[in-house]
């Protein structure tokens, strides 16, 4: 069903439904049930985008896992303004842990390479990144994705958690701007 809908001055249609969402979640979760079987891992997820993707994925994990959260901002509207504020940092214990950066959408990846930067020099055993969403033809970065759960054009996208100005992720569905 093709749905449209307002958000400040700008309509946007259904792009992908939570049914479809559901699917993407499940299998990354599969993924990372099994491969992190035999080990303990702290999550690490990134506010405020990804606050429905990091419930539905955790709730969904059998593994023996923790969960911290890093807060951070680069859009402006539908702008990526490049500059990354942190706004709550990391005040675990990371060093010589498994992490798993949990992310809704990589886009520039400039907010990813800002993520890393931070987690490094508490020097963690390994760090891999689960993200919903990447966007293929927007990504500048040389960062592996080690979970990437679709991939999409670059076009600006709001719902399950992801904002324009703030507002829009109220909405299950995923929607795109209208051209
Ligand atoms: N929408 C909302 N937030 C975002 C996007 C997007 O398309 N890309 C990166 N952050
Ligand atoms: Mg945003």
């Amino acid at each position: 069903m093709n749905n449209t809908i307002r958000i400040l001055e700008k309509e946007f249609v259904t792009f992908i439904s939570y049914i479809e969402i559901e699917k993407v979640v499940d299998r990354l979760a599969c993924q990372l049930n099994n491969d992190f079987r035999n080990d303990e891992v702290l999550f690490i997820g990134i506010l405020n985008g990804s606050f429905m993707f990091i419930a539905d994925l955790f709730k969904r994990l059998n593994i023996k896992c923790r969960i911290t959260f890093l807060k951070l901002a680069s859009y402006l509207g539908t702008e990526s303004t490049g500059k990354v504020q942190t706004l709550i940092g990391i005040n675990e214990d990371i060093r010589g842990k498994i992490v798993v950066v949990i992310e809704d959408i990589v886009d520039s990846g400039v907010t990813l390479e800002k993520i890393i930067e931070q987690l490094v020099p508490y020097e963690p055993a390994m760090i891999k990144i689960v993200t919903l969403l990447l966007k293929p033809g927007a990504y500048k970065k040389k960062i592996k994705l080690d979970y990437v759960g679709m991939e999409i054009p670059d076009n600006f996208i709001v719902g399950y958690g992801l904002d324009y100005d703030g507002f829009g992720r109220n909405y299950e569905d995923i929607y795109v701007v209208k051209q």
